[in-house]
């Protein structure tokens, strides 16, 4: 506490020196425990994790792969107890597959891995590795969490899940497939990057870079086609479409239009069937988070992450009721989706996304609202909303009623294109804004913004980093991605892309001072191993535990399955590298950064 007056800072913790090897590093006085590794058990009858022999069937039993958005909702409104819920976001086959991947030449002569046949078997576990977890936690009497493989509200979320299409799109033509003549009913959820619990205690799954999964070439007379380009649908990152034809748009084109949602799960029901909230938009969504507004309704935040693209918040219709969770559920299918327009004067203007207004029309391509919410980028651009340096995790404070954009980077952006809110040509590691809701009104559709943060190297000049003087150089960091406020208000930020063979650092968590003096002092909290992201910071409401979930560790671009940058966390010669979810806590309890 001292410390804190001295500096002025919000956090008192003896900051992490930078730097990269094979394990993790926290904050020294904490433990960083491994609670939950790709292939763990979930359930009682869960199989043993067996890389060398692995099934889709035991996969679907197990914990998925690159875990990345961490929520905790507490159970009884215990601290010790309580449901985590984990997004898996994509697999690394060449990590995941013995004797799959090898490292051979590409056209310049360089070093590359070329990943084998994708069998339909392989296909269908990296199906089941993705989707969400959600799995009952407790904290024992060392203070150690550990998962409850009986607990009656563990569920695997994967691809084969069956999801309802909700709101104002559910039932179009445009969402109709072979296989669904509704247009309501969806297999499966991919690519869930960031999300967010709401205040009615669900979990949210935001679908992001839906457009990766499919192959094939549209019909010459499809009306997808420019919505398509625009989303940049199809990718071929995977081949799921060769083995299923959904994944293929010359025999399923509208497969790619039920994805790219808000997912939103009721985790205590495991039985429950996961709603694709229309209302929303389609768009690569980061994340999801959300409060409730001090006239009750509940505001939403989302990001959709690609370069020149935009910053949304959606407010609901109706009030939330806080002593009937019921009332809560269907909140997300009504209600008004504003994109954000950052103006040079440092306000913000958030415009409807309504069918009949601001030219969203028919004269423009927009018969009805559905498809607003399905082509929600076109929509957005007509309106002329600010082409950001790729939003990620966009997030309220309730304490200070401020919102945190991340805005993780932007390398082509080009000298002549930059405007106030995206300030940087080239812009190689990002930056922060801070929007400022007038008088914590959270549904406002005027708003002020600053810059917090811009991100980088401070000693290197032509970067033009502005972090405090005071941020060491442990303390600075480029690309932020996730970010947490825990209930003290305070600003955690995960980043991805700080690792890499040159840079003698990894991505990690840091702790940012957001108020007074201190304004713009960033501290290493933890980092990665080597080739990993950071995903999922999160604190648990009492500020006791604070969870990360190592993303992609080893991946270091040239890394296979036998020959991993690490062998984190297990470092054992007959275990691949496992992305895995850690638990850091005070040794001797305590508050966390306090
Ligand atoms: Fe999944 Fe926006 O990174
Ligand atoms: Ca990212
Ligand atoms: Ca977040
Ligand atoms: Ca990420």
């Amino acid at each position: 506490r001292e410390a804190r007056a001295a500096t002025g800072s919000a956090f008192n913790f003896q900051e992490v020196t930078a730097g990269v090897d094979e394990t993790h590093h926290v904050a020294e006085g904490y433990d960083a425990d491994v609670l939950l590794r790709w292939g763990d058990k979930l359930f009682a009858d869960s199989p043993e994790f067996d890389p060398m022999n692995q099934t889709p069937e035991s996969q679907l039993k197990q914990f998925g792969y690159n875990n990345d958005y961490v929520g905790f909702i507490p159970l009884d409104g215990a601290d010790d107890h309580g449901l985590l819920v984990v997004n898996h976001e994509y697999t690394n086959p060449e990590l995941m597959f013995a004797g799959l991947a090898t490292v051979g030449k590409d056209d310049d002569g360089k070093d590359k891995v070329i990943i084998g046949e994708m069998t339909k078997d392989l296909v269908d576990i990296e199906m089941a590795a993705h989707g969400g977890t959600v799995v009952e936690i407790r904290k024992d009497e060392n203070g150690k969490w550990t998962p409850v493989l009986d607990g009656k509200y563990n569920r695997r979320i994967h691809v084969g899940t069956e999801m309802e299409l909700t709101g104002p799109a559910a039932g179009h033509d445009r969402l109709k497939t072979n296989a669904d003549a509704t247009g309501k009913k969806v297999l499966g959820t991919l690519n869930n990057c960031a999300g967010g619990v709401t205040p009615w205690g669900t979990y949210v799954m935001a679908e992001e870079n839906f457009h990766g999964y499919f192959i094939g070439e549209l019909p010459a007379d499809s009306k997808e086609a420019a919505n398509y380009e625009r989303y940049g649908v199809p990718a071929g990152w995977y081949n799921w479409g060769k083995h299923h034809d959904r994944f293929d748009v010359s025999k399923e084109p509208n497969e790619p239009n039920r994805f790219g949602w808000v997912v939103e799960v009721d985790p205590m029901d495991p039985n429950s069937t996961p709603k694709k909230r229309t209302a929303l938009g389609r768009v690569k969504h980061e994340g999801a988070e959300s409060i409730v507004n001090k006239d009750g309704r509940v505001v939403m935040y989302c990001g959709d992450d690609e370069r020149f693209d935009y910053v949304y918040k959606f407010v609901t219709a109706a009030t939330y009721n806080p002593d009937d969770r019921a009332a809560n559920m269907d909140l997300l299918d009504d209600g008004t989706l504003y994109v954000a327009k950052f103006n040079e004067d440092g306000s913000v203007d958030w415009m409807p996304l309504v069918h009949g207004e601001n030219g969203l029309t028919e004269e423009n391509g927009f018969a009805s609202q559905a498809d607003i919410l399905i082509e929600t980028r076109r929509a957005a651009d007509l309106l002329g909303a600010t082409k950001m340096d790729r939003p990620e995790d966009v997030q309220p404070n309730p304490v200070t009623g401020k919102v945190y954009c991340m805005l993780t980077n932007n390398t082509k952006r080009k000298p002549g294109d930059e405007n106030a809110a995206n300030p940087r040509a080239d812009n190689a590691f990002g930056h922060i804004i801070e929007i400022t809701e007038p008088e914590g009104d959270f549904a406002a559709t005027r708003s002020t913004w600053e810059i917090l943060l811009k991100c980088g190297d401070p000693s290197v000049a032509d970067v033009g980093a502005s972090f405090n003087p005071a941020t060491t150089e442990n303390g600075w960091f480029g690309m932020p991605d996730n970010c947490n406020i825990d209930s003290d208000g305070r600003l955690w930020v995960a980043t991805d892309g700080n690792s890499g063979k040159e840079t003698g650092r990894t991505d990690g968590v840091w702790a940012i001072d957001t108020d007074g003096e201190a304004r713009g002092t960033s501290k290493l909290f933890f980092r990665v191993p080597v080739g990993a992201e950071m995903c999922g910071p999160l604190s648990t409401p009492d500020l006791t535990t604070f969870f990360v979930a190592v993303q992609h560790p080893g991946d270091d671009g040239l890394a296979t399955f036998e020959k991993p940058a690490t062998r984190w966390p297990d470092f054992k010669d007959d275990m691949p590298v496992r992305p895995a979810v850690v638990a850091i806590t005070k040794q001797g309890g305590g508050k966390i950064g306090v």
